[in-house]
């Protein structure tokens, strides 16, 4: 229903986004916005989302499997500011007849380009380096140390190679990096772009001197990155996360951080962050960053203009370009 006098659908934004894309949804919709960027809990976004159309979510907001279950029937739409729906159920959401909206393209080049830095900066130590300088320690380097690693020439192989993974496949080729790859099926020979497909992910990680996740969390995926995958691993590989931190076990990968079995990773998610495993603190061969895979200025203003067209498209009748749900 529309908000009264305004003819305009309501709709809860979760988060502060970009000041254009704020602009825009108060101008398209009876918006409330989120100016002080609070994070709002799972029952106080449904208590609000009752006064509600239309939920513009993030992946910011950890909201549990109660959560659609429990929406109000006022609510018909969720468009979540994110290629990753692992925070939203898509089978409760059409159960409960709630479509679900996300934001894939648009910060395909920017996740990618995230995934790069990880590649080069944990294998070439650039927290330890970043460190010695803030620390005026630089007078402690040597010939032998710090010691990096190559990544020109090296095979990098790529869990999930959907657009994102595609997107670094591309970023590889031009450091003259070998390609091999997972995937449910393997990708048209044009995406591919010469990269060599392993049906099982057993077979694709003894060819990876850097392995890279890019394949989205579910329940197939949740926890695949474990001891006996990374045992698989040639010594002294490298991994790198931008997709989610679930995918990975962590104890299993700090404990082969930890043995030296794997040379650096380097992670932009992490399981349940921002509380992450405190272990990883004290691991130097490790390269962190705090999910910025899509923070640029371009990339969430393109993100939060999508979540708009989707929420615009799905209240004149439409189907949203986006929409997740079977409807
Ligand atoms: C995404 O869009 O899924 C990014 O990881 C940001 O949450």
């Amino acid at each position: 229903m529309a908000a009264a006098g305004t003819g305009k659908p309501r709709i809860l934004v979760t988060r502060k986004m970009m000041p254009e894309v704020e602009r825009r949804i108060s101008a398209e919709f009876h918006a409330t916005l989120n100016p002080d960027d609070r994070q709002m809990g799972r029952d106080e976004i449904l208590a609000e989302a009752g006064h509600h159309d239309g939920l513009l979510l993030t992946s910011f907001d950890k909201l549990g499997p109660e959560f659609i279950p429990a929406l109000p029937p006022s609510i018909r739409i969720i468009a979540t500011h994110s290629v990753g729906y692992d925070h939203l159920s898509i089978p409760q959401a059409e159960a409960k007849g709630v479509a679900v909206t996300n934001t894939p393209d648009v910060l395909t080049d920017a996740t990618a380009d995230v995934a790069l830095l990880l590649i080069l900066g944990a294998a070439r130590g650039a927290s330890w380096g970043d460190r010695m300088v803030r620390e005026n320690r630089w007078g402690e380097t040597t010939l032998l140390t710090p010691m990096g690693h190559d990544v020109s020439g090296q095979r990098l192989g790529i869990l999930g190679m959907g657009r994102i993974g595609q997107a670094v496949a591309r970023r590889g080729r031009a450091f003259g990096m070998t390609i091999h790859y997972f995937s449910r099926k393997p990708v048209a020979v044009e995406d591919a772009l010469g990269a060599i497909y392993h049906p099982r992910l057993e077979e694709l990680l003894p060819n990876c001197d850097f392995l890279s996740i890019n394949c989205a969390s579910t329940p197939e995926t949740r926890g695949m990155v474990n001891a006996q995958a990374l045992a698989l691993l040639p010594k002294g590989a490298i991994v790198v996360n931008t997709a989610r931190g679930d995918i990975v076990d962590d104890g299993a990968l700090i404990a082969a951080l930890s043995s030296g079995r794997l040379a650096a990773a380097g992670l932009d998610v992490f399981k349940g962050e921002p509380n992450i495993d405190p272990r990883y603190r004290a691991l130097d061969n490790i390269f962190m960053l705090p999910h910025i895979g899509s923070a640029t200025p371009g990339t969430r203003n393109a993100m939060g203009h999508k979540c708009i067209d989707n929420l615009l498209q799905f209240f004149r009748g439409e189907r949203p370009t986006d929409l997740l749900t079977r409807t």
